[in-house]
């Protein structure tokens, strides 16, 4: 079938068509330094045959690392060596790796990173609920150059492109939306299109210049939100055309911010977890459990979207139609039918998968011998919500 027929990224060819989606690791020191853990991960995913792996988002300057435990960085020339062990045992296994990029902006804890939290303007995401210094032209530049640098460092490591991190309310998606960027000068709203993209512009520029041709450079972006101005889609077209404009060579379409992270992932909503384990919503005592979940939940639960099968479609579909730059579909990819029918009868150059991976790092493997395989993933969202914790990200119901 298509689906495992070589296809370019760029100038790129993947064995296959099927990827790896960004999928946070935790298994990385402080300063980000992959463990062993992280090592053999990747050893492990590369020999189920997937075509492609995009790691999980990796911090390219202290400033902009998550809150999470265990976040991969690329931040300096001292981690390339550890990064070329993961891309040397990637390639043996004749599979691509893209380093996924960010920088977290308002999306992160001042405790957990050691440094202010900065962001597009003073505005505050209302889940991490810290007031965040307004970014000036001076440090807008200097992060400017931390993604380059990063991508640059990513490049010398032996990975074969970067995936730059735009969706789920990073800072890059910040600089993006009317909701949130408020700015008056050149990083503000662009009157014409309705989003900002100057930001994003001089990252790409940046790393064409630094970086050769052939290092591919993905954007991961979000095809709408939660908010009260939500990103409409008239905007999301104008991002689609602009990154055509910059000729990207892969988009992958996801969904949302991390406002609303369910809503990114959809499923079910293991709220005892939640409880015990988020820095956020811990509640220690049994009665503010049960206050949680009688007066807390019914709140957050009015804003949640269900799961259901390939729920970005409607926003790649628009994607697609935009341009002729590859289009990674991810979001609620379960069975193998539905792969077979996003290449086939939809047309989408790549599909991408995370949870799926999670519970099966074999699951391509097992696809290439039952093309109607489905995956075990029954979205109990359980490693979603532990990546808060100090545990590395694995699969709760199977391993
Ligand atoms: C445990 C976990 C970690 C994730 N980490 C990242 C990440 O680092 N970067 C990212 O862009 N998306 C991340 N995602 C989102 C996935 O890449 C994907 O967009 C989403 O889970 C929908 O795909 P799925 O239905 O195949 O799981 C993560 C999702 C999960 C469940």
């Amino acid at each position: 079938m298509k689906v495992f027929e070589k296809a370019y990224m760029g100038s790129l060819v993947l064995k296959n068509r099927i990827i790896r989606s960004a999928t946070f690791e935790g298994m990385c020191d402080d300063n980000g330094n992959p463990h062993k853990e992280y090592v053999k991960l990747y050893s492990k995913l590369s020999e189920g045959d997937i075509g492609g792996i995009i790691t999980g988002f990796s911090f390219v300057s202290r400033d902009g690392k998550a809150m999470h435990p265990g976040q991969a960085g690329i931040d300096s020339t001292q981690k390339i060596d550890s990064y070329r062990e993961v891309a040397n045992i990637v390639h043996k296994n004749n599979c691509k790796i893209f380093m996924q990029i960010a920088h977290t902006g308002r999306q992160t804890k001042a405790n957990k990173t050691g440094m202010p939290v900065v962001g597009v303007t003073g505005k505050k995401s209302f889940y991490f609920a810290e007031k965040p210094e307004t970014l000036n032209t001076i440090q807008i530049m200097r992060i400017v150059d931390k993604f380059i640098n990063s991508a640059l460092y990513s490049q010398e490591a032996g990975f074969d492109g970067i995936q730059l991190h735009c969706a789920h309310g990073y800072l890059i998606h910040q600089f993006i939306l009317a909701s949130i960027n408020k700015r008056q000068d050149e990083f503000g709203i662009h009157k014409k299109t309705g989003i900002g993209t100057k930001f994003l512009e001089l990252i790409i520029d940046g790393i064409r210049k630094k970086c050769t041709r052939e290092f591919a450079i993905l954007v991961k972006v979000s095809g709408s939100d939660d908010y009260f101005n939500r990103f409409n889609t008239r905007q999301f077209i104008e991002l689609i055309k602009f990154l055509d404009y910059k000729r990207v060579d892969g988009i992958e379409i996801s969904y949302g911010t991390m406002d609303y992270a369910m809503n990114i992932f959809r499923g079910d909503v293991p709220i005892d977890v939640v409880m015990s384990n988020n820095p956020i919503h811990r509640v220690n005592s049994r009665m503010g459990k049960i206050l949680w979940k009688s007066l807390v939940y019914p709140f957050v639960k009015y804003k949640l979207k269900p799961f259901t099968p390939l729920y970005n479609l409607e926003y790649a579909k628009i994607a697609k139609s935009q341009t002729n730059i590859p289009v990674i579909y991810v979001g609620g990819v379960r069975k193998g039918e539905e792969i077979k029918s996003l290449v086939e009868q939809h047309n989408f150059d790549f599909v991408s998968l995370c949870r799926p991976f999670i519970c099966e790092p074999d699951f391509v493997k097992k696809l290439m011998e039952n093309e109607l395989y489905n995956s075990k993933c029954v979205n109990c969202n359980i490693c979603a919500v532990m990546c808060d914790s100090e545990q590395a990200t694995h699969c709760y119901k199977y391993n």
